[in-house]
């Protein structure tokens, strides 16, 4: 976090004390408009903000559908502090699901639970129309199922993850193991070079291609015709499903979009 600034680099507190004008003051003044509060918090502090932003949404009495990921992490901490006024969670991953019951959150299977009010979570990529890439973290498929099955998906993410079109980031692809190599080929047909995730396997035994090199003008339709390939399991497009909600932490605060 930003450290508090001497009352020499603040003009408020220097209005309020009637300080005489000295090159210091001006220097201070300076300075201070340089470096505005917020302005050199890290990625991960904004995370932490915008993660903790969403604590609002949250009601008592509800169960809450919880992303995967490191803003989803913060919002798993931040949920910590009014885990006696939820009802549980359901995760989308095993990592969330271990983390929330560090917290003493009582972790509910999604058939039990039945659909959810809400669903909280992060992504890599997302447009002002509220469309995502997920799957960084590899647990897109759950997060896609808890994001279908939810009410309102609030997605959490900072700045750094707005762009105009989808396909920078590499769009994850769940893959059944014995279908990896048709699948590739049918990625590569449509424009992609799908690259295997080393060394990884999804909570379901899977595993991910990340395609490089797409540049998506219409994500709803690709989302659409990925899923048709074969041995996919889930592509890492939220376009049929997009975010209800995204709120965006930057160094100014944290701002609210709706489709
Ligand atoms: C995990 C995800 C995450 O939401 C996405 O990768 C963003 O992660 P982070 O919050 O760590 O930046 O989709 O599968």
């Amino acid at each position: 976090m930003p450290q508090p600034r001497p009352d020499i680099g603040n003009p408020r507190r220097q209005a309020a004390g009637q300080a005489a004008w000295t090159p210091d003051l001006a220097l201070g003044i300076l300075d201070w408009f340089q470096s505005p509060p917020g302005k050199d918090m890290t990625q991960d502090e904004l995370k932490k903000a915008v993660a903790e932003a969403a604590l609002e949404y949250v009601q008592s009495g509800w169960i809450v559908g919880v992303g995967t990921g490191s803003t989803a992490n913060h919002f798993i901490d931040a949920l910590a502090k009014m885990k006696g006024r939820i009802d549980g969670a359901v995760a989308s991953s095993e990592a969330s699901a271990e983390r929330l019951r560090g917290h003493g959150i009582e972790v509910l299977d999604l058939n039990a639970a039945g659909p959810l009010p809400i669903y909280v979570d992060g992504a890599d990529e997302a447009t002002s129309h509220l469309h995502l890439t997920k799957g960084g973290g590899g647990a897109l498929t759950r997060e896609k199922i808890v994001a279908a099955a939810s009410e309102t998906f609030i997605c959490v993410i900072d700045e750094t993850k707005q762009v105009d079109y989808l396909g920078a980031f590499p769009m994850p692809v769940e893959v059944i193991p014995m279908a990896r190599s048709h699948v590739a080929r049918a990625l590569a047909a449509q424009g992609g070079n799908p690259v295997l995730r080393e060394g990884f396997r999804t909570d379901n035994g899977n595993v991910i291609l990340d395609v490089h090199g797409l540049r998506i003008m219409n994500a709803v339709e690709l989302e659409g015709e990925l899923d048709h390939i074969a041995g996919v399991v889930t592509n890492g497009l939220f376009a049929r499903r997009p975010a209800d909600i995204m709120l965006v932490g930057s160094a100014t605060g944290v701002d609210k979009i709706t489709a």
